[in-house]
C-alpha cells in the first residue's frame, strides 16, 4: 500500500505520516528532507543558493547515506533550512534529478534500519501528483497560515530558537507562495486527494479521520 500526504509547511503532515507509518507498518519517506539536504549542502559549501547549476551538481551526488549524515545537523530544520529547501525545490532541473530516487522507494520501500517494508507513506508537496500518481490513498493536509505559523513558532520556542511569531508567519507565507507558484510540480491537491483541513482539528481527530479512510480502503480491496 502506498499513501501520500501532501500540503503546505507546518500543516501537520509529518506527525500524521509518522504515526500512520507505525500503525500500518509502512516505511516513511519524508521527501522534504531531500530538498533540505541539498539546501544544506549548498549552505555548507558557501555557494549561492540561487545558482541552479551548482544546486543541480549537488543534487546529482545526493545519496541516502549523505542525507542521513546531514539529518544530524540542526541547521537542516531551522528557518534558513526551510528557506533554502524551497529555493532549490523551485528549480526544475533539481526536481527532475531527485524524482527517480523518490519513485524508486515505492518499488522497494525500506524502514530506517534498511529492512524491507510492504508499503510506504510519503510526506511532501507533490507526492500524490507527481511522485506517486497511482498511490492507493492520497491525503492533502492543510490549515490557515496563522494556525500553521503558531504551530511552527511553538516548535521553535520548545527547541530554544530565538524567533518571533511574526517572523515565522512571514516565512510560512513566503514558502507557500514559492511552493504554490513554481512552474515545476507546484503545491496543489491531486484531483483524487482527500482534503483534511486541520485549522480546527487536533492531531487525534485528524488521525481518527485518516485511519477510518485507510481501514475502509483496506476492507474493500
Ligand atoms: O516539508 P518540508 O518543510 O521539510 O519541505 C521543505 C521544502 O521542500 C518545502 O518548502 C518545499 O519547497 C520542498 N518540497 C517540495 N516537494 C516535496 C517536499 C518538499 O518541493 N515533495
Amino acid at each position: 500500500m502506498i499513501i501520500t500526504i501532501d500540503g503546505p509547511a507546518a500543516a501537520g503532515k509529518g506527525t500524521l505520516a509518522s504515526t500512520l507509518s507505525e500503525k500500518y507498518h509502512l516505511a516513511y519517506f519524508d521527501t522534504g528532507m531531500i530538498y533540505r539536504a541539498v539546501g544544506l549542502e549548498i549552505r555548507l559549501s558557501g555557494v549561492d543558493v540561487n545558482d541552479e547549476q551548482q544546486a543541480l551538481q549537488i543534487a546529482q551526488t545526493m545519496t541516502f547515506p549523505r542525507m542521513m549524515e546531514l539529518a544530524k545537523d540542526k541547521r537542516l530544520r531551522d528557518s534558513i533550512g526551510g528557506e533554502y529547501a524551497s529555493i532549490v525545490a523551485a528549480m526544475t532541473s533539481v526536481r527532475a534529478k531527485l524524482l527517480k530516487m523518490q519513485q524508486d522507494f515505492a518499488l522497494r520501500p525500506v524502514y530506517a534500519d534498511g529492512t524491507p517494508a510492504k508499503g510506504a507513506i510519503y510526506d511532501g508537496r507533490d507526492t500524490g501528483t507527481v511522485v506517486c500518481p497511482h498511490a492507493d490513498i492520497k491525503f492533502y493536509i492543510t490549515a490557515s497560515p496563522e494556525v500553521r505559523a503558531e504551530r511552527r513558532y511553538k516548535e521553535f520556542i520548545a527547541k530554544g530558537v530565538d524567533i518571533s511569531y511574526e517572523q515565522v508567519l512571514q516565512d510560512v507565507k513566503i514558502r507557500d507562495e514559492r511552493d504554490s507558484n513554481r512552474s515545476s510540480a507546484p503545491l496543489k491537491p491531486a484531483e483524487d486527494a482527500i482534503i483534511l483541513d486541520t485549522s480546527n482539528l487536533g492531531i487525534a481527530e485528524v488521525l481518527k479521520k485518516a485511519c477510518e479512510i485507510i481501514d475502509s480502503y483496506q476492507k474493500n480491496s
